[in-house]
């Protein structure tokens, strides 16, 4: 039996209440199962999944886990982590477009891939990137300040073309430029045809024809035509982007550098990893400063404070403490991963339960970062929860916006750079404002997005 939850507490504490699916108690019937995850994972969850460590469901004699108890997540992510390999459903979504990218590939092949990859993501590359992410933030603020006061926008479109155009300029430098609608298009289309089919839902083998993988690759072949003159290019010289790093990036045990196919497969990754997370994280930072004044005017003090009025630096953000704290607890509320999954290579105990080989265990970062036991005020936005100096910081294993252990985001620290300089950049300049009457309605997919879009208006603060 299900019925429907109102969960007011939070506007007892008189806080308004974020946007959620409502919640529901006990198991959706199968048919309506499949279709609610085909359409919002999230909506899936039971009431039970906020309070308890473990859930299990059956489908087609398939074992379903959803884990939120943070030393088991430990186990699954990171003690035992050889154990579980990634989700059939992940790898059968995207591995059509990606390939053998670092986020699908597994074993030796992923080990391989992630010991060449890791030095281009170091420290050093944000000082290099950082200016180019300012460059791009003020030039949309530029153009926002010629939006008159009543205009009404939609943010979220905003934030993914900025992060796609940041994304593009980070991997290709300047000759990105001129096809950045085209890029757009592509990417835009093939995540709009990756979405999980029953077949995909429940195992079924991979050599069953699935048509919409079918349009997905064909979506990206336009992307591939973009990418590859851009990929030739670079067979001489560092154009001093993320493209040069990959090609001249050698493993320092073997010497061995990537194949021009796996070139390609890590800018694929690269770009539909890294820009449509860090544009919803963005997105549902404007939404809940938005919704709370209070925190607003703190972020806009802090900003003022330490920035005057100039444009972000990299070496701002450690003086920007409070964007951070406000950026943390935006990625618990509306994580922009809100499911990771794995699967069993053999049989395990989780909590006392036995896990028999092949079952699919999912770590749910949306229920995980809303856990009655784990968070006091769940469903509230509290940013100063996050503030090192005052509060005890959770569990690690009960916040993992990036997941955790060896698979845990490449691109964690640019995503966070990134966000906090967008963050800096327009937040000195704009206040948005919600347009009343305008449902907010968060959708996992693969991604955590709001359906339709957040509209917006602007109020420039100078
Ligand atoms: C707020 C922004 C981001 C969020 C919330 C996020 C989240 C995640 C999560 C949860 C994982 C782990 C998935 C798993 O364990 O199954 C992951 C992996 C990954 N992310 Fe991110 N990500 C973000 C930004 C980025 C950026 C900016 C890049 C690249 C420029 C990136 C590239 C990757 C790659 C390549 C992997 C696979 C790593 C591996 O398996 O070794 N991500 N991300």
């Amino acid at each position: 039996m299900t019925d429907a939850i109102d969960d007011r507490r939070s506007a007892a504490a008189g806080r308004p209440v974020l946007a959620a699916p409502p919640r529901f108690r006990g198991q959706l019937p199968f048919f309506r199962y499949v279709r609610t995850v085909r359409e919002n994972t999230i909506a899936s969850l039971p009431a039970e999944a906020f309070e308890e460590d473990i859930l299990e469901r059956r489908m087609l004699g398939q074992r379903i886990f959803s884990v939120c108890e943070p030393e088991a997540l430990k186990h699954i992510l990171l003690d035992n982590a050889e154990n579980y390999e990634k989700g059939p459903l992940l790898r059968q979504l995207l591995e059509p477009g990606l390939g053998r990218g670092l986020l699908t590939s597994e074993g030796a092949e992923w080990r391989r891939q992630r010991r060449l990859m890791a030095p281009v993501f170091q420290h050093k590359m944000l000082r290099r990137f950082a200016p180019q992410i300012v460059e791009a933030a003020e030039s949309l603020a530029d153009r926002w300040q010629s939006r008159s006061a009543h205009e009404a926008f939609d943010v979220n479109g905003e934030m993914m073309r900025l992060a796609l155009i940041i994304i593009a300029r980070l991997m290709f430098s300047a000759d990105y430029q001129e096809r950045a609608g085209d890029v757009e298009r592509s990417v835009g289309q093939y995540q709009r045809l990756i979405r999980p089919r029953l077949m995909d839902l429940v195992g079924l083998p991979d050599w069953i024809p699935r048509f919409n993988r079918w349009r997905a690759r064909r979506a990206l072949a336009e992307f591939d035509a973009l990418v590859r003159p851009l990929l030739e290019r670079e067979r001489g010289g560092d154009a001093g982007d993320l493209l040069s790093l990959l090609v001249a990036a050698r493993d320092e045990e073997t010497g061995e550098q990537l194949s021009p196919r796996e070139v390609r497969d890590q800018v694929v990754t690269i770009f539909l990893a890294g820009h449509e997370t860090t544009a919803q994280a963005l997105s549902w930072t404007w939404y809940l400063l938005a919704l709370h004044p209070v925190e607003e005017a703190r972020f806009h003090a802090e900003l003022d404070r330490v920035l005057g009025g100039r444009a972000p630096r990299l070496g701002d953000l450690a003086d920007l403490p409070f964007t951070r704290m406000v950026l943390e607890e935006a990625l618990r509320l509306y994580p922009p991963a809100p499911t990771i999954s794995r699967r069993a290579l053999a049989a395990d105990r989780l909590l006392g339960r036995d896990i028999p080989r092949g079952s699919v265990v999912f770590v749910v970062p949306w229920a995980l970062h809303r856990h009655q036991k784990l968070w006091a005020e769940p469903d509230a936005f509290v940013p100063d929860r996050f503030d090192r100096e005052r509060a005890a910081m959770p569990h690690r294993f009960a916040y993992l916006p990036f997941g955790a252990g060896p698979r845990i985001c490449i691109g964690a620290s640019l995503a966070m750079t990134e966000a906090m300089l967008v963050l800096a950049a327009i937040g000195q300049r704009f206040r948005l404002r919600l347009v009343p009457g305008h449902p907010i309605e968060p959708v996992g997919l693969i991604t955590l997005r709001p359906r339709g879009g957040i509209r917006v208006t602007l109020e420039p603060r100078r």
